[in-house]
C-alpha cells in the first residue's frame, strides 16, 4: 500500500483527510499529531479524542505522536516512509492567540512547514504536498474594498470582486497579525519548493473550514464554536461591524475531495483559495439564525464594540480558478448541512 503522510492528523482537517484517504483512496494513512492543539487553546482544545476515533476507524492508520518543530523527528519518519503524498494540515491556527505566544506561533507554522518541505525534498520529491494556508495571508487589505451595509451583513460594492478574493490579490502592506506574517513565510515557501525545485506543491489558502469534526474553541472554529454556545446555552461574543461580518464556509470534506484531486493531477507551486465562495459565506447574524433554526434554541449573544485587530469584514473566495484547474471537483455541501452536521456532532459529543 501507498503511505499518505497527515500532519495535524487529529485536528478538523487532518482527520478529515485521513478518513477520506484511508477509506477511499487505498492508502495506508501515517498521522502525526502531538495534541499540541491542547497546549494552545487549554483542555477545550484538546484533540485526543479525534485521534482515538481514527485508531478505531480506520484499518490502515497509523498515529505518530511527534511535534514538527522536530526536525530530525520529521526527516527521520519522511525517510523511513517515503509518503507517495503529504497533507500539511498541522499549525498554531489562531489569528489572535500567536500574539501570546510568537516563538511557538513562528516555530510551528514557519519552521514547520520547512522542517516538512525539506524532509520531502530529501526522501520522496515526486510526493504531491499539499499546504493548508490561510485568508489571513492577504491580511486586512480586503477591508479596503468599498462595501454596502445590507440588513444582515456586508457585501463587496466593487462589482470586481463579484465572484469573491481571487488569488491575485496582494498578499503586501496590510496588517495580518502574528498568525499571518507566519503563515506567509510557510505559503512563499511552499510556492518556492514548487517553482525553484519543481516539486508538485500547492497552497489551500482557507476561508472559514468547517465541519462536525472540529475542536471549536473561542479562538479558533468559528462556526463549531458558535454552535457549540448555542447548544450549551453560553453566550457568544460578537466582535465590532454590527455583527454583519461575512464568512465563507466550507465543509472539511470538500476540502479533503479537493485534495484528492491535486493530489491525482498534482501541479507546481499552486495557490488556491479554498471556501465555501460566495454561496456558502454568511454573517455572524446569519449563522445564529440558521443554527436556532437546528437547536430551536435562541443564541445567547453579546456585542464588544471594538472589532478584532485585522478581522475581515467581508471575505469570500472567487473559487473559479479551482474550478477551471480541476472541472470534476466542487462544494457538494450546503452552508445548511454543514451547520445541521455540526449541531448533531455537539449534541453527541455533549451527551
Ligand atoms: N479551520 C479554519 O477555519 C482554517 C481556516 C484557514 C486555514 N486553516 C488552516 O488549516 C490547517 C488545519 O486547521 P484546523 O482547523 O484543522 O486546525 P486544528 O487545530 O483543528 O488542527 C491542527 C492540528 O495540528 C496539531 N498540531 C499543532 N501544532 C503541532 C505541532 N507542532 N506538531 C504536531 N502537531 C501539531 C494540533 O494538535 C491539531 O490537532 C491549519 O494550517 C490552519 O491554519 C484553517
Amino acid at each position: 500500500m501507498k503511505n499518505l503522510l497527515v500532519t495535524g492528523s487529529s485536528g478538523l482537517i487532518g482527520s478529515e483527510v485521513c478518513r477520506y484517504f484511508g477509506r477511499e483512496g487505498g492508502f495506508h494513512v501515517h498521522g502525526i499529531d502531538n495534541n499540541q492543539r491542547a497546549v494552545f487553546f487549554g483542555p477545550q482544545g484538546d484533540t485526543r479524542w479525534n485521534e482515538q476515533q481514527l485508531r478505531l476507524e480506520l484499518p490502515h492508520f497509523t498515529h505518530h505522536e511527534l511535534d514538527i518543530r522536530n526536525r530530525t523527528g520529521v526527516a527521520s519518519l519522511v525517510a523511513a516512509l517515503k509518503p507517495a503524498a503529504i497533507v500539511h494540515a498541522a499549525a498554531q491556527p489562531s489569528h489572535d492567540r500567536a500574539a501570546a505566544i510568537p516563538f511557538d506561533d513562528f516555530d510551528t507554522n514557519a519552521g514547520g512547514t520547512l522542517n516538512l518541505l525539506e524532509s520531502a525534498r530529501r526522501h520522496c520529491p515526486e510526493a504531491p504536498f499539499v499546504h493548508l494556508s490561510t485568508n489571513k495571508v492577504y491580511g486586512d487589505a480586503p477591508n479596503l474594498i468599498p462595501l454596502r451595509e445590507l440588513d444582515t451583513r456586508w457585501e463587496y460594492a466593487d462589482p470586481a470582486y463579484e465572484h469573491g478574493i481571487a488569488e491575485t490579490f496582494t498578499i503586501d502592506q496590510s496588517k495580518h497579525s502574528l498568525f499571518g506574517a507566519s503563515k506567509v513565510a510557510a505559503d512563499v515557501m511552499v510556492q518556492e519548493y514548487g517553482r525553484y525545485f519543481d516539486m508538485p506543491t500547492c497552497c489551500l489558502r482557507g476561508g472559514c473550514l468547517t465541519g462536525p469534526n472540529h475542536s471549536g474553541v473561542e479562538l479558533h472554529g468559528f462556526l463549531s464554536y458558535l454552535v457549540k454556545c448555542n447548544i450549551e446555552g453560553r453566550t457568544y461574543s460578537v466582535f465590532g461591524y454590527k455583527g454583519k461580518q461575512v464568512r465563507d464556509n466550507i465543509h472539511s470534506l470538500d476540502a479533503a475531495r479537493f485534495m484528492a484531486a491535486f493530489i491525482n493531477a498534482p501541479r507546481s507551486g499552486e495557490v488556491y483559495n479554498l471556501g465555501g465562495g460566495k454561496v456558502n459565506a454568511c454573517s455572524i447574524l446569519e449563522a445564529f439564525a440558521l443554527t436556532e433554526q437546528f437547536t430551536g434554541r435562541p443564541q445567547v449573544h453579546t456585542y464588544v464594540e471594538q472589532a478584532r485587530s485585522g478581522d475581515h469584514i467581508c471575505y469570500y473566495s472567487d473559487l473559479r480558478k479551482m474550478r477551471a484547474h480541476y472541472p470534476a471537483w466542487d462544494i457538494t455541501k450546503t452552508l445548511a448541512q454543514t451547520i445541521e452536521e455540526i449541531v448533531k456532532a455537539w449534541q453527541r459529543r455533549s451527551q
